[in-house]
């Protein structure tokens, strides 16, 4: 059955490849997975309203990688927040439409939310060190999803999060699934993480400065993993990031962000060759990578 599968998946391939490339070798008319439209998002400080977010717009086609970048306070995790409804609670959106696979994101209630996080979006944290509960072993943490929304029964949860900790690239994943965090390194616990956010095989992972806190030969590793096992399972991904360079690298498209607002945007190589904003010329000049 497994090579009937593989013969078959090889044969679409294939024929993909002589019938996929359209008139002018432009992309069929994109499928949108997530489509953000004027949004707007304030917070409350004391008395005072500050708008974070101010109209908005970007899409996300299925399978495609877009990054958001801009520098500390642009609004990137704002809008990302947004998108997973976990905003803070002295926020609000105050205008606009979050649609996700067809589906208006921003009425929908807490029960509903609950079924979509992590399901259906996958959320990769800024600071792996952070996102894991130090009591709890590795292991259990990774097939969270899985039991969450009632993809394993807690007798396979096991067995698939060991299997999802090989995925992740860790050597040994049947003791290291028995591990505590404090046990991992940084880039393992990020990679535990990337693999727990795959879990459920969401058709979007938001990931909102998921190398950060980490130095730059295990960032390096840890997108590329992200990027190889994404690309295997079709999922989108949104990639928040102030680094101009890093999007340029492994995103599709780039959204530039400034002050609330989007003031460059297309796709990677466009932005980077021809910015029309000031701003992204500042960016691509204060970027170490691309200037040398
Ligand atoms: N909980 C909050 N209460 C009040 N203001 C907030 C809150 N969170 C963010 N802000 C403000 O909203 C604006 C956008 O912040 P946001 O965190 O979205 O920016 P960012 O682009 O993600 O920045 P960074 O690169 O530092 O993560 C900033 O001016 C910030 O000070
Ligand atoms: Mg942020």
């Amino acid at each position: 059955m497994p090579k009937d599968i593989a013969a078959t998946a090889d044969e679409s391939a294939r024929l993909g490849e002589a019938v996929n490339p359209t008139p002018g070798g432009r992309p069929a008319a994109r499928d949108d997975i997530l489509r953000v439209e004027d949004l707007r998002v304030a917070y409350r400080i004391g008395d005072r309203e500050v708008d974070a977010v101010r109209g908005v717009n970007l899409s996300v086609g299925r399978g495609e990688v877009v990054a958001i970048v801009g520098e500390s306070g642009s609004g990137k995790s704002t809008v990302a927040q947004s998108i997973m409804n976990l905003l803070a609670p002295n926020a609000e959106v105050t205008g606009g439409r979050i649609e996700f696979d067809g589906e208006d994101l921003i009425p929908l209630s807490e029960r509903r939310w609950r079924s979509i996080r992590g399901r259906l979006i996958g959320l990769v944290p800024q600071d792996p060190a952070l996102s894991l509960n130090p009591v709890r072993r590795v292991g259990v943490q990774v097939a969270e999803p899985l039991l969450v929304h009632g993809l394993a029964t807690k007798h396979d949860a096991h067995d698939r999060a060991v299997e999802l900790l090989e995925m992740a690239g860790l050597t040994y994943p049947a003791e290291r699934a028995k591990q505590y965090p404090h046990q991992f390194s940084g880039g393992m616990k990020q990679r535990a993480l990337i693999a727990g956010a795959l879990a459920a095989q969401p058709s979007l992972i938001i990931a909102d400065e998921p190398t950060s806190a980490l130095d730059v030969t295990v960032q390096k590793q840890i997108l590329d993993h992200l990027a190889n096992l994404t690309q295997e399972l079709g999922t989108a991904i949104l990639l928040i990031t102030h680094d101009l360079g890093m999007a340029a690298e492994r995103a599709d498209r780039v959204v530039v962000m400034k002050q609330g607002e989007i003031v460059d945007s297309g796709p990677a190589a466009q932005v980077m060759t021809a910015p029309t904003h000031e701003y992204t010329r500042k960016l691509i000049a204060a970027a170490p990578r691309l200037s040398a």
